[in-house]
């Protein structure tokens, strides 16, 4: 194996910006890294040396230290302790292992807090946090953030030039707001600087309904659920630039006193789904995203991990690192079962094919004590290795073996899923049914997209329309685009006349910016376009038929009868139902728009129906793939430099089953991991194919084989 000191030449040509200009995305050195958080001040230093031992043995060549690590490193105001974390990362380098520092601001020591109470955070039912568990503290406090700096800067000074340090983290999954008096009035200030005047925010709140109106900043309250929908989401913008205030304020002390070569990222929780905040808008001041993985209850559910990894690469739209996985199992499901034998190898190669450049695991080994302790480790508490050691280590292995061949690739899409985070919460503060989870109608339409991409593996990207540039996509497919202004109706617009396809799904187009209704009706700004619109909503609590040209189908959860107003506008599908309101209505529309089309489908149909409409969306849109169908649970994922003929493709197959499957992919290819049975076939006279075995939970890491 290099040695990871090796990299930090890779690590200066692939990061320096030009002449102070906007740096080009960062790109790890030696991609995809293995590793593990690890925190040697929870252990006596005599054990740090067999735990660096094993790591290597294990191929892992990143650890992750120092997050919550604030009272070891200071454990009184300004006396600090660095050193033994500078023996840590000393030893680590000795192992060929490298490091990211945590800062430790999600975790204050108690004599902070108790000197600085105001330093703690206030729950929306108004008591303040405690010391004794974690993340107590107010984001918003200028206090608090005095006091980050401080710990930050002292870290950053020692080892912001180390060559054993590669990056930093920023605090552990942002999560908690604040609701007392102070970040209250700091809401207040933010509506003022947004609205100008009371009169603009009483007019874009709609504020006359329940006499609302207010005279006063001072009188608007702060909340985070049942206000009105227009403060809701000023709510929500206000969490948001908050958290990239107390990032910013550790990125303005990191960026000066850390190397170039040196990133910064933080690890985002939540499931990636969590909407506290807008993740892109925190993501952009990051070199990369993080976000730590776990599948919790249960086993690889890998549409749903597919799908997620997927939506975290949009947020960036570039490569991410998975800062945290489960080594088996966790312990804050209602039941914490492991994954099985070979799941766990399985889970990180489906998630490295949709473009992770890390994976480390959560954790190296559980502290003694603290609210942990039943965690999912990779040694126990005697040091010693766990049974999935192993299965880590064979990782490791498979890492080592591919890691030339991925080096520089991503994934690649030609189809893209809008998501915003103003829609999300637009619904989300009034669903309007219970069964409307927009997760699972995410997957619904990711589920068959990415299925139907499979004989090729490319990838299907997630991204926000306002800040994604569209034009590289032939297929926009947007589920629930709840919050439409007229400039991002512009945007979707030129992409359309420009020969883009958009697809819109109910709830379309309902509200705009200041999540007040539009009174163009849905799918508002766009309705002209459209040439249509939708005359009612309606929440289902029974499925409703589905009647196309040739097919059948049902739909659940949401319905909308739609009406034409152009006369190119095509009715393509009609509700069945009888002696309803929508009986014999338009449930789906589309119109030429210049060289494109948009259409809008105002239901949630099943999954075979909706497949047949993306599949039908896809040849309109010339997005299609052609090919055979892989074996059911077997998943094809590419990683390319490019697009080009001369990019340099590799594959990931993998087989989620619990039985062997056969599966031809057309082409000659060479695996890259060894035991994998390859035959050469042809799919047709003259096409070369590969015949591939894969066993239950089996991986194949294939690149083509030149032409003999
Ligand atoms: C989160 C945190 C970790 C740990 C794990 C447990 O991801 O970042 O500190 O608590 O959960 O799964």
């Amino acid at each position: 194996m290099k040695s990871m000191r090796l990299s930090v030449l890779g690590l200066l040509l692939a990061f320096i910006s030009a002449n102070g200009q906007t740096p080009k995305p960062y790109t790890t050195p030696h991609a995809p890294l293995l590793g593990t958080a690890w925190y040697p001040e929870q252990w006596p230093e005599s054990q740090w040396e067999s735990d660096l031992q094993l790591m290597q043995d294990a191929h892992m060549n990143v650890v992750r230290v120092g997050e919550f690590a604030w009272s070891s490193l200071e454990s009184s105001e300004g006396h600090y302790d660095l050193d033994w974390m500078e023996r840590a990362i000393a030893l680590a380098a000795k192992h060929h292992i490298a490091v990211v520092i945590g800062t430790p601001t999600d975790a204050p020591p108690a004599w902070l807090t108790t000197k600085y109470p105001e330093t703690l955070g206030m729950n929306a039912d108004g008591h303040f946090r405690e010391h004794g568990g974690r993340r107590q503290f107010n984001y918003a406090s200028p206090r608090y953030r005095q006091l980050c700096a401080s710990i930050v800067a002292q870290l950053a000074r020692r080892f912001g030039h180390s060559p054993d340090v590669i990056g930093w983290q920023i605090g552990n999954e942002y999560t908690d707001e604040s609701f007392d008096p102070a970040t209250r009035a700091l809401f207040q200030q933010f509506l003022r600087d947004k609205y100008k005047t009371l009169a603009n925010l009483n007019k874009q709140w709609s504020t006359a309904y329940w006499s609302q109106t207010y005279t006063a900043w001072s009188q608007i309250p702060m909340e985070n659920t049942g206000g009105n929908p227009g403060l809701l989401l000023d709510h929500k913008h206000f969490v948001t630039q908050t958290w990239r205030g107390f990032q910013r304020n550790q990125i303005d002390i990191l960026r000066p006193l850390i190397l170039p070569t040196q990133f910064i990222t933080t690890n985002i929780g939540g499931l990636a789904w969590s909407d506290n905040w807008d993740h892109c808008a925190i993501t952009a001041d990051l070199d990369f995203a993080s976000w730590d993985d776990y599948v919790g209850q249960g086993h690889l559910d890998t549409p749903k991990n597919a799908m997620l990894n997927d939506f975290v690469r949009g947020w960036k739209r570039q490569n991410f690192w998975v800062m945290e996985t489960q080594p088996g199992s966790v312990n804050w499901a209602p039941i914490n079962n492991a994954l099985s034998p070979g799941e766990t190898r399985a889970l990180a190669w489906q998630t490295i094919g949709h473009g992770p450049d890390a994976v480390l695991y959560w954790q190296w080994r559980d502290a003694l004590n603290g609210q942990e302790q039943y965690h999912g480790a990779i040694v126990g508490p005697d040091g010693k290795p766990l049974p999935i050691y192993a299965e880590i280590a064979q990782l490791g292995q498979d890492l080592e073996l591919t890691r030339e061949a991925l080096a520089g690739t991503s994934p690649h899409a030609e189809i893209a899923i809008l998501h915003d985070y103003d829609s999300r919460w637009a619904i989300d503060f009034q669903p309007h049914s219970k069964d409307y989870d927009q997760q699972q109608i995410l997957l619904r339409f990711y589920t068959p997209l990415q299925k139907l991409m499979q004989p090729s593996g490319e990838a299907i990207d997630i991204v926000d329309p306002a800040a994604a540039p569209l034009d590289g996509y032939k297929l926009l497919v947007a589920p629930s685009l709840n919050v439409i202004s007229v400039e991002l109706a512009a945007k979707l617009v030129a992409y359309v006349r420009q020969g883009g396809h958009l697809l819109l799904g109910p709830r379309s187009g309902m509200k705009d910016e200041f999540n007040s209704l539009n009174t163009q009706r849905q799918p508002g700004p766009l309705a002209e376009a459209l040439g249509g619109r939708v005359e009612q909503y309606y929440a289902l609590d029974a499925p409703v038929s589905l009647a196309a040209r040739n097919s059948t189908g049902t739909a659940t959860i949401w319905a909308e009868h739609l009406s034409t107003s152009a006369p190119d506008t095509q009715v393509n599908l009609r509700y069945a139902d009888p002696g309803g309101w929508l009986d014999g209505k338009p449930a789906m529309i589309t119109r030429n728009v210049g060289k494109g089309s948009i259409a809008y489908l105002g239901t949630l149909p099943d999954g075979a129906f909706l497949s047949t409409i993306l599949s039908n969306a896809m040849r309109d849109a010339r997005a299609e793939v052609p090919g055979p169908a892989l074996p059911a649970g077997v998943e094809l994922c590419l990683r390319a430099t490019g697009w080009g003929k001369s990019s340099h493709r590799v594959f990931i197959l993998i087989n989620h089953n619990e039985s062997t499957k056969e599966i031809t992919l057309g082409g000659p290819f060479k695996s890259l991991l060894p035991g994998i049975v390859l035959t050469a076939t042809h799919a047709a006279a003259d096409t070369p194919a590969t015949q591939i075995s894969l066993p239950p939970q089996g991986i194949a890491v294939l690149v083509s084989e030149p032409a003999q």
